[in-house]
């Protein structure tokens, strides 16, 4: 029997480490990113390039890989909904509409289509099912210069207890997760510790959290995530953190 996972933004980061744990233990997986990530092509994972912020085309391009799938032979199926970005840093009166409607839509919009597209189209098989929303600490507390970060990923956790609800009384429902990853060594870190302190007030722990080796890997945090997948203890709908080692 298969076990897939479809993954978006797995190009580098978080992805990057979710798909190393799932490729050990098995996994076919398929990969949505703007690039290619030559490492992944050698061990046999098949990366869509697209940019997702053009949702006018998540439609068709989800339907050709959900398309691949064989409903006999298929025993679990999984969707991490992980691309994301914080935008611009700073104030939301600095921050420019298209800026605004971009990061939202990565961070959002994308999650709710992929997941109705998965919940509709899987609907009738039989298959184990689950949605991984990755959240973020951010979405249950207010940074200034995060506005849009924030609240984006705010919206990603009632997505999942709202799914999770809707899903309650379905037979083999879908099983949805929100999962924060804490902080993270990757390139988005990369990107917090070169904001100003007058865009982003709490730089200095963010520096020191780097300085102090305090960061999670990439590694680990795929492996956790991974073994939250697969226990099904938790409940649906849950919001969920990944604990250092
Ligand atoms: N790092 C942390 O400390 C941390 C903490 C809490 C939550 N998170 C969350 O974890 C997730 C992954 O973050 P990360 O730290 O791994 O970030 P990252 O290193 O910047 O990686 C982001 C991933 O998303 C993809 N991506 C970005 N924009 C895209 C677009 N428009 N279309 C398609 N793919 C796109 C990137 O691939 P391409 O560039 O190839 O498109 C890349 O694979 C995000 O949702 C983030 O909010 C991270």
């Amino acid at each position: 029997m298969e076990k897939v996972l479809i993954i978006t933004g797995g190009s580098k980061g978080i992805g990057k480490g979710i798909i190393d744990a799932y490729l050990a233990n098995g996994v076919q997986i398929f990969s949505v990113s703007r690039s290619v990530n030559a490492e992944l092509s050698k061990n046999g994972i098949t990366q869509i390039e697209l940019d997702l912020t053009h949702t006018d085309k998540l439609e068709a391009e989800f339907l050709k890989i959900f398309s691949l799938l064989d409903k006999e032979s298929l025993s679990k199926i999984t969707l991490i909904n992980n691309a994301g970005t914080l935008g611009k840093i700073g104030p939301l009166e600095k921050l420019d509409a298209e800026t605004i409607d971009k990061t939202i839509r990565l961070n959002t919009t994308v999650p709710f289509i992929l997941s109705s597209l998965f919940i509709k189209y899987f609907r009738a098989w039989e298959a184990k099912k689950s949605i991984i929303n990755i959240t973020s600490g951010a979405a249950l507390k207010p940074y200034f210069g995060w506005s849009v970060y924030c609240a984006s990923k705010s919206a990603i956790n009632m997505l999942t207890q709202t799914i999770a609800v809707e899903q309650a009384d379905v037979k083999n429902g879908v099983k949805v997760l929100a999962i924060a990853p804490g902080v993270v060594d990757t390139d988005m870190q990369t990107e917090i510790r070169k904001s100003s302190k007058e865009d982003f007030k709490d730089i200095d722990r963010f520096v020191e959290l780097k300085a102090d080796g305090a960061l999670n890997n990439v590694l680990t945090v795929g492996r956790k995530i991974f073994e939250m997948d697969h226990d099904y203890s938790l409940e649906n709908g849950a919001i969920l953190r990944v604990e250092g080692d």
